[in-house]
C-alpha cells in the first residue's frame, strides 16, 4: 500500500520519494560525544539510506540514544559531522530537519480525540522558507487537505472508525499507533524511534513490530530504530547497527550479522552462541580442543588463534563412536519445538538444541558441518563470552557436583586420539 502517491503530485513523489531511493541520505563522520570527560561515542561513522530500516542495537548504556539525537538535532557531537543529502547540518536546529521521533513515553493529549491528536502536528507546522527548503508546504493546510491527511494515516496505522474515540480509551497498542500516526501526519523524511515499544507487553509488541515494518514500507519514510532486543532488531530490519561501549562493532544485514559476527561481542549479543578459542591452522581448517574441523574461513595467518562461534542449531548429537569431540550431558531442558542440551567438554560448557532426547549424564558425541563453523579474529571481547557455565542467566544454576569429572576427563582423552 502507497499512501504518498494518493495526495502529492506525481512528479514530487518520483522527486522526493522514488529517484533518491537506496541512495545515500544520512551520513555520520567521525562523531564523538563526550559528556563530562566521558566519551560516550567513539569516532561514529554510519551511512543511512534513502528508505532505510536502520535499527542501533546494543545494551543499555551503548550510545543508542545519543546517536539518535546527534541525528535529530537535539545534541551537536564535540566533533565530527553529520549530512543530511551530502550537506553538513551540525548547526541546523531539530524542527528543520524533517525529521520526527517518537519515544518510549510518547505523550499523547489526554483531552483531545485520536483526530484531533493527530491533526494537531498538520495545525502547528513550520511555515515560511526555512520550511519549504526542508519539504514543507510552507503554507496553511485547508480543513479539507488537514482531513484527508488525517484519514490517510488512520489508514496507515489500521485505526481507522477509532478518530473520535478518547486516547485515554484506547489499549497500549493503539495509542502507541496514534503516536506514530502523529509523527507521520507531517511527512517527514525520517522518523526515529527511540525503544517505542518498551512499555508494551510481549504478545503486543510482536503485533506492533509487524505492523512498523508494514508502515515503513508503506509510507518509504527512512526508520532508524533503536532497541536493545536482538530479536526486535532481526525482524524487522534492514540494517542492523551493533553497538558497544559507544563503538559501532558491525553494520549488516539480519543474516549477516547472524550469520558472520565479526567478533565474540557481537556473536554473544545476537541470538545464543557457543564461542571458544581455535587456531586457524590454514584456510578452511580450524583446531578446536585439539581437533581439526573443517570450515569455511580463509584469510588468516597460518596457526593464528581465533575465536570460533558455534550456534546451538549448528551440532548434530552423533553416537559417540562417530563424534567429532566426544561430552557429557549435565542439563536438558524441553523448550517446546526443541530441547536445549548442556554439553560439557573438559570443563567448558557448550549449549545444543536438538530435537533429540539425550538424558542427563549421557555420553554423546557432536558433529559440525563446515558451514556451522564461523571463525572470528581475536578481540578486547575474546574469553569474555561462550561458556554457559559461567554466564548464562538462564543456566547459572548448573553445576555438575553430581558428575565425576575424573571419568568425564579420561573419557574424553580415550576419544580423542
Ligand atoms: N546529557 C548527558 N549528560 C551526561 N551523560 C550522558 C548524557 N546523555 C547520555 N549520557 C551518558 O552517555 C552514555 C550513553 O547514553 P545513551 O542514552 O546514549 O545510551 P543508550 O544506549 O540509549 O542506553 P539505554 O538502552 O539505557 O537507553 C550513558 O553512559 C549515559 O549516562
Ligand atoms: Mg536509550
Amino acid at each position: 500500500m502507497y499512501i504518498y502517491p494518493v495526495s502529492i503530485p506525481a512528479e514530487k513523489y518520483n522527486h522526493e520519494w522514488g529517484t533518491i531511493m537506496a541512495k545515500e541520505f544520512i551520513r555520520l563522520r567521525d562523531c564523538t560525544m563526550v559528556f563530562d570527560d566521558d566519551v560516550v561515542l567513539n569516532k561514529i561513522n554510519l551511512t543511512i539510506k534513502d528508505n532505510e530500516f536502520l535499527t542501533l542495537l546494543g545494551p543499555s548504556g551503548c550510545g543508542k540514544t545519543t546517536t539518535l539525537r546527534i541525528i535529530g538535532g537535539f545534541v551537536k557531537p564535540t566533533s565530527g559531522d553529520v549530512f543530511f543529502n551530502g550537506v553538513r547540518i551540525n548547526d541546523v536546529p531539530p524542527h528543520k530537519r524533517t525529521v520526527n521521533t517518537v519515544f518510549q513515553k510518547y505523550a499523547l493529549f489526554p483531552h483531545l480525540n485520536v483526530y484531533e491528536n493527530i491533526a494537531f502536528g498538520l495545525r502547528i507546522k513550520p511555515r515560511g522558507k526555512a520550511a519549504m527548503k526542508n519539504g514543507h508546504e510552507g503554507r496553511r493546510l485547508s480543513k479539507d487537505e488537514i482531513h484527508s491527511r488525517v484519514m490517510e494515516m488512520l489508514e496507515v496505522v489500521s485505526l481507522k472508525g477509532f478518530e473520535y474515540r478518547d486516547v485515554t480509551s484506547l489499549s497500549g497498542g493503539q495509542q502507541q499507533r496514534v503516536a506514530i500516526a502523529r509523527a507521520l501526519v507531517n511527512r517527514p523524511k525520517v522518523l526515529l524511534l527511540d525503544e517505542p515499544l518498551g512499555a508494551l507487553d510481549l504478545r503486543l509488541r510482536k503485533d506492533m513490530q509487524i505492523e512498523l515494518k508494514r508502515i515503513q514500507e508503506a509510507t518509504g519514510i527512512t526508520f532508524i530504530y533503536v532497541t536493545h532486543d536482538q530479536e526486535e532488531a532481526l525482524s524487522m530490519s534492514d540494517t542492523v547497527v551493533v553497538m558497544d561501549g559507544g563503538v559501532i562493532q558491525q553494520i549488516g544485514t539480519p543474516e549477516d550479522i547472524y550469520n558472520e559476527p565479526v567478533n565474540a561481542f557481537v556473536a554473544d549479543f545476537i541470538g545464543e552462541s557457543n564461542i571458544v578459542d581455535g587456531i586457524m591452522v590454514e584456510d578452511g581448517v580450524v583446531e578446536i580442543f585439539g581437533k581439526k574441523f573443517a570450515c569455511l574461513d580463509e584469510g588468516f595467518d597460518p596457526m593464528e588463534p581465533v575465536d570460533v562461534v558455534i550456534r546451538p542449531e549448528d551440532v548434530d548429537i552423533v553416537d559417540i563412536k562417530d563424534g567429532m569431540l566426544t561430552g557429557t550431558v549435565t542439563n536438558i531442558t524441553f523448550k517446546g519445538v526443541h530441547y536445549d542440551v548442556i554439553v560439557d567438554f573438559k570443563g567448558f560448557k557448550w549449549l545444543i538444541q536438538t530435537t533429540d532426547y539425550c538424558p542427563a549424564n549421557s555420553r554423546i558425541g557432536i558433529k559440525i558441518d563446515p558451514d556451522g563453523i564461523h571463525v572470528m579474529k581475536k578481540s578486547v571481547y575474546s574469553g569474555m563470552y561462550g561458556d554457559y557455565s559461567s554466564y548464562s542467566a538462564e543456566y547459572e544454576d548448573i553445576s555438575d557436583a553430581d558428575l565425576e569429572p575424573e571419568e568425564t576427563v579420561s573419557e574424553d582423552e580415550r576419544y580423542e586420539t
